[in-house]
């Protein structure tokens, strides 16, 4: 069993991005992102920082926009319409979950799909489900990543994800199809989902329970990839999958913290350079 590190992975990522950031700056092209959060979930601060520290890693420009909870749909708007025509910003990011009186539809629909290296935006949705994308969605970019630079062969395999998100799910499926993988997606409702997820040579999770997947629902030599962050009552984190248990009959694992979580962040960084070079028409 071999533990997929994605925090070396993504430092890796981060340094190539480093130098192309330097290159760019070279060329008379600066980077920028801006940063929207809403209200003050902790979870939220934590990826916000993040995201900040890697922007200052590699060079990129940021802003922070920490808005109150009580923020209205108008000054979002306004701050988003704002952003989409500055030259110095490429990339517009609006963290999730938003409080619960804000229309999130409406906020991801606002943001120019040019600009969005979260590649939320209806219109790359829809290119991603043709193949034929700018951005690629930053969780199962960082996940394909991973599979990758770890040798795992993808074509014609059994793929099974768990979870059918917007975010993670559904563009991790669509993500493996183009790589000629055989894809099941699995959800809450699927009936005798050990069954089917005992089929894969590649299992991806991404439910959200912690320990979810347990080794009856891993065939021996599977790679498993675990996209889950949890927090247990303890306040340590941990993934979707039961990780001492599962990772013994695994050929590839990545654990939590220090696997697919660091690579969301790196490809956020590749989706705001890239934007910045479309932007400058590189
Ligand atoms: N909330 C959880 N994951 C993400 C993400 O990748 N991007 C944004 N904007 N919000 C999130």
């Amino acid at each position: 069993m071999k533990i997929i590190d994605g925090k070396a992975i993504s430092a890796k990522t981060k340094e190539e991005l480093r130098l192309e950031v330097a290159a760019l700056k070279e060329k008379g092209v600066s980077v920028g992102l801006a940063v929207i959060i809403v209200g003050d979930d902790p979870a939220s601060r934590v990826y916000v920082n993040n995201k900040k520290k890697a922007c200052e890693l590699l060079g990129i420009y940021s802003e922070e926009y920490a808005l109150p909870a009580d923020t209205n749909m108008e000054s979002l708007l306004g701050l988003i319409e704002e952003l989409n025509t500055r030259k110095d910003i490429n990339g517009i990011l609006c963290q999730l979950p938003l409080p619960r009186h804000l229309d999130e539809k409406a906020v991801i629909n606002a943001i120019s799909p040019e600009k969005d290296v979260d590649a939320f935006h209806p219109v790359n949705v829809g290119k991603i489900m043709i193949g034929d994308f700018d951005f690629l969605p930053c969780t199962p970019a960082g996940v394909m990543r991973l599979l990758d630079e770890s040798g795992v062969e993808i074509e014609g395999k059994n793929c099974v994800v768990i979870g059918r998100s917007n975010i993670v799910g559904k563009p991790m499926s669509m993500l493996l199809l183009h790589r000629n993988a055989t894809v099941t997606i699995c959800h809450s409702r699927t009936r005798n989902l050990s069954e089917v997820t005992s089929k894969a040579d590649i299992l991806v999770a991404a439910v959200g329970k912690a320990n979810f997947v347990t080794p009856d629902m891993v065939k021996e030599g599977a790679v498993v990839i675990d996209v889950g962050i949890n927090r247990l009552p303890s306040g340590k984190l941990c993934g979707d999958v039961d990780f001492d248990n599962v990772s013994e009959k695994c050929s590839f694992i990545t654990p939590v913290p220090g696997g697919a979580g660091p690579m969301t962040i790196a490809m956020l960084m590749a989706n705001t350079v890239t934007a910045a070079k479309k932007q400058n028409n590189l």
